[in-house]
């Protein structure tokens, strides 16, 4: 089947060469946009794209077509969100008001609350009734523009409830339209229980764990939380080679709390990301520079917990990509809007709207290992784009944080009814 979207006031995000599958430093500020366009789907992919007055008449004429008229609307690609925690059980709102209390993030981590608290939750429920919470967040996402994501394990912190989690993960991949990576975090936190003796756990994650979760295939990535009170660098080392053994390549929980050295851990084991990054320096950016590592920065966290803000805009002075996640997980950053993650990143971050479009779609991509199927408009890629309602520019979409300007949904060029 093929769809025609016609009269599209701009079409963002093109990137002619498919073999781009990154932007980095001034790259990112270049957006390329045909305005006054047209853009074809053909099942699943991006077939063709133009400016109107070249469009052919055949393709106008053929009956056999959908067509949809984007007068005064534009088209941008599909967010990809390349780090979150949605499969989890409850919420903490209780913490939110701890924390107005003056309760810090490690404080309620180190009373067996935070992760511990979700993990508690998540063990105690089912693998269906964990599903059905789960996807409400996929519905969720997907109408907010999400065309792909990536989803941790982590608050499950047993073998049985990691390999719980997983699972799920894999039904959402199996059932909503979404690109979906999936990441084992069994190193996200250390169980009260093993507090003691830290290293005891580890050794799970190591001789349990991952051997579990490579046997049913249930994981692209592996992550560890390497921060002060977390895991230290010697314990990631130890973790990452055991997944990298499996084929599970490293994305990091890097610096949020500290100089962990997380960032240099992270690029030492050719990590496809680190995430947090806000303890960033100029000899983490020099360990960053040519490596094949995104720098990625999760402006929800950080504003909902009131922590520094990474240093993003050195980081792309510098000459580094930066990707925009969402974070969107119960304890620091319950939501998953990309377009309001660009609000922040331009805002606290001091991103220009183009360089916060590239990051949270084809930066974003790269970050899980899809920029060459999806993250930009490109000829054979995948049909993954929402359709904006009638806006004057791009910079508007960042700029009114607040509103939905989401009109359409496409993803793998099926509309979503969202
Ligand atoms: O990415 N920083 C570590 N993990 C999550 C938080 C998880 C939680 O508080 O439940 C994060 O922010
Ligand atoms: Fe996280």
């Amino acid at each position: 089947m093929q769809t025609l979207i016609k009269n599209i006031k701009e079409l963002v995000g093109i990137i002619e060469n498919p073999d781009i599958i990154l932007l980095s430093g001034e790259q990112m500020s270049k957006l390329n946009t045909i305005k006054d366009a047209y853009l074809l789907v053909e099942g699943e992919i991006i077939k063709d794209f133009g400016k109107m007055s070249e469009i052919s008449q055949d393709l106008l004429n053929d009956s056999s077509l959908e067509i949809i008229d984007a007068k005064g609307k534009f088209v941008l690609p599909s967010f990809c969100d390349s780090h979150t925690h949605i499969v989890y059980a409850g919420s903490r709102e209780q913490e939110f008001c701890d924390k107005i209390k003056g309760l810090s993030y490690e404080e309620i981590a180190k009373r067996g609350g935070g992760i511990l608290n979700s993990a508690k939750l998540l063990q105690n429920t089912s693998e269906d009734d964990l599903y059905e919470q789960s996807i409400e967040r996929v519905k969720e996402i997907i109408s907010q523009g999400t065309g792909a994501v990536e989803i941790k394990s982590g608050y499950g912190l047993t073998p049985e409830a990691e390999l719980k989690m997983l699972r799920v993960i894999r039904r959402i991949k199996q059932n909503f339209p979404i690109e979906v990576k999936s990441t084992f975090l069994g190193a996200h936190s250390i169980p009260l229980e093993y507090r003691q003796n830290p290293d005891e756990y580890v050794d799970i994650v190591i001789n349990e764990m991952i051997p579990l979760v490579a046997a049913e295939d249930l994981a692209d990535y592996i992550d560890v939380f390497c921060d002060k009170g977390f895991f230290t660098v010697e314990q990631t080392e130890r973790i990452l080679m055991a997944g990298i053994k499996y084929g599970l390549r490293p994305k990091i929980h890097a610096n949020e709390l500290d100089k962990s050295g997380g960032i240099q851990v992270g690029v030492k084991y050719n990590a496809l990301s680190v995430d947090h990054i806000e303890y960033t320096e100029k000899e983490e950016m020099q360990a960053l520079l040519n490596s094949e590592t995104m720098p990625t920065i999760l402006p929800g966290a950080a504003f909902f917990l009131n922590m520094p803000f990474a240093p993003a805009r050195k980081m792309i002075d510098f000459g580094l990509p930066v990707a925009i996640a969402s974070d969107y997980n119960p304890g620091s950053s319950p939501s998953g809007n990309m377009k309001l993650m660009m609000s922040f990143a331009c805002v606290n971050y001091k991103l220009l709207p183009e360089e916060a479009i590239n990051a949270s779609t084809i930066n974003g991509a790269y970050a899980m290992g899809i920029s060459y199927i999806t993250g930009s408009i490109t000829k054979g890629k995948l049909a993954n784009f929402y359709i904006t309602k009638k806006i004057n520019s791009y910079n508007f979409i960042p700029y009114a944080y607040g509103s939905d300007l989401i009109d359409k949904v496409f993803l793998k060029g099926i509309e979503q009814k969202c």
